[in-house]
C-alpha cells in the first residue's frame, strides 16, 4: 500500500535538471527543491543559474550549479564527474536543455541549424541519458524525464527539424524504458503545448502563428511553466511508480 499521506516523497534524492536558468528547467528545478531535492541547475551561463540557485536557498532549499553546454559531450561527461564526486548519486535527470535556431520552411534550413538542434536536442539528451543510466543501474534506482514537445506528435508550421529531435526524444523515452526497467528506473517524457517561457518569444512577435494554436487549446490559453513542472514532480515521484515508456501531454487540450 502506498503512504499517500506522505506527499512527493522525494526529500532526500538529488536530481539533475538542464536548461535550469529559466523557463521550463527552472519551474521544475524550484519545484523539485521545495520538495526536498538537492537539485544541481545546469545551462550554459552561470549568471542565471546563479539567480535561480540563489532564489532555490532563500526558500530553504538545496542546490549547486555547473554550466554545461548539452551540445557538447565532454561537457556533460563533467558535470555527472562533478555529481559523482560531490553528491555520490543520481536519482532523477530531467533532459530538458533544447533549442531551435532557425524558424522556417524545411527547405531553408542552413546545415549549421540542423547540427546544432541534433546535437543539443537529441544527442544531449543521449549522452546525458547513459551517465545516468550507468550511476541509476549501480543505485538499482532512478528517473529519467525527457522534455519533448507537442512538435514531436504533430506538425507545427516552420519547425521541421525541431520536430524531427523531438520525435526522437520519445523514441528514446521508449528504447532506455524498456532496457532500463528491469534495473528498478523509469523513463518518461513530457510534451509541453505552448509555454510562456522566452523559448516560446517568437510566437508574441507573430501572431498569425501564435492565434490558431491558442485557437486550437480547449483551454484557450497558453502555459505557464510551474503547469509542466507539475507532471515533471508526478513522474519524478512514486505516484507514477507504474508509469515506464510513456508521454504526459500537457498540451491545454490542442490534441484533444
Ligand atoms: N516554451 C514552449 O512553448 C515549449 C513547448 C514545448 C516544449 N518545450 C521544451 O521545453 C524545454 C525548455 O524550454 P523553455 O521554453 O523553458 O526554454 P527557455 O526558457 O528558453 O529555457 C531554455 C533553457 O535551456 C538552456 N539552454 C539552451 N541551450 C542550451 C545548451 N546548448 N546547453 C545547455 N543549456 C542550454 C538555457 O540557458 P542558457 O542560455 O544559460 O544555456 C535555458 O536555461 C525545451 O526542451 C523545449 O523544447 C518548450
Amino acid at each position: 500500500m502506498m503512504d499517500f499521506t506522505e506527499g512527493f516523497g522525494l526529500q532526500g534524492k538529488v536530481a539533475l535538471v538542464t536548461g535550469a536558468s529559466r523557463g521550463i528547467g527552472e519551474a521544475i528545478a524550484r519545484a523539485f527543491a521545495a520538495h526536498g531535492v538537492t537539485v544541481v541547475l545546469a545551462s550554459r551561463k552561470m549568471e542565471g543559474l546563479e539567480r535561480v540557485k540563489n532564489a532555490i536557498v532563500s526558500a530553504g532549499g538545496r542546490a549547486i550549479t555547473a554550466v554545461c553546454n548539452t551540445g557538447k559531450p565532454d561537457q556533460i561527461t563533467e558535470v555527472f564527474q562533478r555529481i559523482s564526486d560531490e553528491l555520490g548519486r543520481i536519482d532523477i535527470l530531467v533532459n530538458n536543455a533544447a533549442t531551435n535556431p532557425f524558424a522556417g520552411n524545411a527547405v531553408d534550413v542552413p546545415e549549421w541549424a540542423f547540427d546544432k538542434t541534433v546535437a543539443v536536442n537529441m544527442k544531449g539528451y543521449f549522452i546525458a541519458s547513459q551517465h545516468a543510466a550507468r550511476m541509476m543501474i549501480e543505485q538499482g534506482s532512478g528517473v529519467i524525464i525527457n522534455i519533448a514537445s507537442v512538435a514531436a506528435l504533430e506538425a507545427l508550421p516552420m519547425q521541421t527539424v525541431y520536430s524531427m529531435t523531438k520525435a526522437a526524444v520519445l523514441a528514446m523515452t521508449r528504447g532506455l524504458a524498456r532496457e532500463l526497467g528491469p534495473h528498478g528506473i523509469r523513463v518518461n517524457a513530457i510534451a509541453p503545448g505552448v509555454v510562456k517561457t522566452h523559448f516560446s518569444q517568437f510566437l508574441a512577435d507573430t501572431p498569425e502563428i501564435a492565434q490558431p494554436l491558442l485557437d486550437a487549446t480547449a483551454l484557450k490559453r497558453f502555459a505557464e511553466p510551474d503547469e509542466i513542472a507539475g507532471a515533471a514532480l508526478f513522474l519524478a515521484s512514486d505516484m507514477s511508480s507504474y508509469t515506464t515508456g510513456t508521454v504526459v501531454v500537457c498540451d491545454g487540450g490542442a490534441l484533444a
